[in-house]
């Protein structure tokens, strides 16, 4: 399993809390972790705020045999062909996570240039979606 947060999601915890929930990303990464070694997994989490250094951790991906991965690719979600096409190189099945509800926000958010190629996408349960997600990944991969 590998779990990818892009920009500004290290400053979860303090950042617009009304909108993405006072939980901070390493609360969220632990939490993930914890439920993925109860199950028997392995499970690594990477943040990034650079488009390039998330599609060489989704390129790395293949080589590691990963077999799962869930991303919240933040604001790339509605600019990035890069990732779009990383995740489609790779060929490893994703779901997309959203703390916010991006249909409920500005129109630029109802665009995903992911979403179409994502096994599933989880918007607007806030960091529950990441737990929802890792039991749906933990279900149907093993690693
Ligand atoms: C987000 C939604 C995006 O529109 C936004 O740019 C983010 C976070 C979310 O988790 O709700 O940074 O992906």
């Amino acid at each position: 399993m590998l779990v990818l947060h892009g920009p500004n999601l290290n400053l979860l915890g303090t950042r617009e809390p009304e909108t993405y929930g006072s939980t901070t990303l390493a609360e969220i990464d632990r939490t993930l972790v914890a439920q993925a070694t109860a199950a028997g997994a392995q499970c690594q989490t990477f943040q990034s705020n650079h488009e390039g250094a998330l599609v060489d951790r989704i390129q790395a991906a293949r080589q590691e045999g990963v077999n799962f991965i869930i991303i919240n690719p933040a604001a790339y979600t509605h600019t990035s062909v890069a990732i779009r096409d990383a995740l489609a190189a790779v060929d490893i099945p994703f779901i997309e996570v959203h703390l916010s509800n991006v249909h409920a926000r500005e129109p630029f958010r109802h665009k995903s240039y992911l979403s179409a190629l994502a096994v599933g996408v989880i918007c607007g349960l806030g960091a529950r979606g990441y737990q929802l997600a890792l039991e749906y990944g933990l279900s149907t991969a093993s690693g």
